[in-house]
């Protein structure tokens, strides 16, 4: 069965390596291997699980050289079992991507946590 490691960094915290199966998502491979990703409902609905494309097979965005910021495009990085209906188009062509319902197909980079969640959605109690 072919995987894919996927990275996955906490801004200003750790980072862990999982291999996810073709099969399988980021966050099911993540709990597999012990390790915990936020989530709520795990069918592309609520964005909890939400996390950042930083790199593909190597490629980051600071490699883009037309400038059209697509560089690192999710689409190259990920397929979805079903519609990922918490991005909004914006944010999947800014690199978003929902881990409860992606499975890899390159080696990837993705920043995760609180931090890259409350990018994607305004706190109302700050
Ligand atoms: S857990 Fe709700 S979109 Fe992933």
């Amino acid at each position: 069965m072919p995987s894919h490691d996927v990275t996955l960094e906490w801004i200003n915290g750790p980072t862990r390596t999982v291999a996810v199966d073709a099969d399988e998502t980021v966050l099911q491979a993540t709990e597999r291997a012990g390790g915990t990703l936020p989530y709520g409902c795990r069918t592309g609905a609520c964005g909890t699980c939400v996390g950042r494309l930083l790199e593909v097979d190597g490629v980051t965005k600071a490699d883009d050289r037309t400038g059209d910021g697509r560089a690192v495009d999710v689409d190259d990085a990920f397929t979805y079992r079903r519609a990922p209906r918490a991005l909004k188009p914006r944010h999947q062509d800014d690199g978003y991507v929902l881990l409860c319902i992606a499975s890899p197909r390159a080696d990837c980079r993705v920043a995760v946590g609180s931090q890259v969640q409350s990018e994607l959605v305004d706190n109302p109690w700050k």
